[in-house]
């Protein structure tokens, strides 16, 4: 039996989607769930992958600190920018997001094209084309920058005028590339699942991670034979360096999970510890 929680992270609520998952498939395992939701630090989307790297490596600190037996990138900007590095830095394993998806992708298309919705670093590092052609070089891969729906669904305002117009402009580049296959590049893209299904129709099939991911966690937990006692019920604590009223209001509405206390970190002292 190992006690030690499971840490997850992203630069806000996206990340909980992937927790979400996680608590299905691994009821009695303990979570900490860090979002970097500062308005000096998110949305990580707009930053240099070297802003976003540091940010990573602030957060993975912290959370090795706290004796996690395995940190989740739970964001797909901080997957691009600092995934190999924290890997090769930090002895916990970490697991992160873009393979699972381009993996579902490849499997998934049927006329070989290939959209993506992510943020703008997800996008400018070009780890999707890259992650789909290792399995597939003869993938025609169409991506979109989409800046504005991270801040908005971020926001908690999953129905407004302007969200349902900025999806629907960042559709009709993929939908005119003919794709059948959408990835949702970023963790808070599925929250507004409903939406995009909508605006592409039922021939197109738009692919998350999460699920994935939560297998990849309990599958990694189980070979290191690191799982904790089965018949007990897990806990989870939330941390975020932003405002820690409205990460509970908005992450409790996503989750539909009662968060009684979220604990705010302070960005500075992140900074100093790492
Ligand atoms: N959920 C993050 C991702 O998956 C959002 C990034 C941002 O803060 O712009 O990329």
């Amino acid at each position: 039996m190992d006690p030690r929680p499971i840490g997850m992270f992203d630069s806000g609520v996206g990340g909980l989607t992937v927790l979400h998952e996680c608590l299905v498939t691994l009821p009695h395992e303990d979570f900490v769930y860090f979002g970097d939701s500062s308005p000096d630090r998110f949305p990580y989307g707009p930053k240099p992958a070297a802003t976003i790297r540091r940010f990573a490596h602030e957060i993975a600190t912290h959370l090795a600190a706290l004796d996690t037996k395995l940190v989740v990138v739970a964001c797909n900007a901080a997957t691009s920018a600092a995934l190999p590095e924290l890997q090769r830095e930090f002895g916990v394993p970490l697991i992160g997001v873009i393979t699972p998806e381009a993996r579902a992708a490849v499997q998934a298309t049927r006329n070989r094209r290939v959209g993506v919705m992510a943020t703008q670093a997800t996008v400018a590092s070009g780890r999707y084309p890259a992650a789909v052609h290792v399995l597939d070089a003869g993938i025609e891969v169409t991506q979109v920058a989409c800046p504005d729906l991270v801040p908005l669904i971020q926001s908690g305002d999953t129905h407004g005028h302007e969200l349902h117009e900025a999806a629907k402009t960042y559709a009709a580049p993929l939908k005119l590339a003919g794709a059948d296959t959408v990835i949702l590049g970023c963790t808070h893209y599925p929250l507004i699942r409903q939406m995009l299904q909508r605006i592409f129709g039922r021939d197109v099939t738009l692919i998350t991670s999460a699920e994935e991911i939560a297998r990849e966690v309990a599958e990694t937990i189980a070979r290191r034979g690191v799982g904790n006692d089965p018949a007990r019920e897990g806990d989870y604590r939330f941390l975020c360096t932003g405002d820690p009223a409205a990460f509970r209001d908005v992450a409790g509405r996503f989750l539909q999970l009662p968060l009684t206390a979220v604990e705010r970190v302070d960005a500075d002292a992140l900074r100093v510890a790492a």
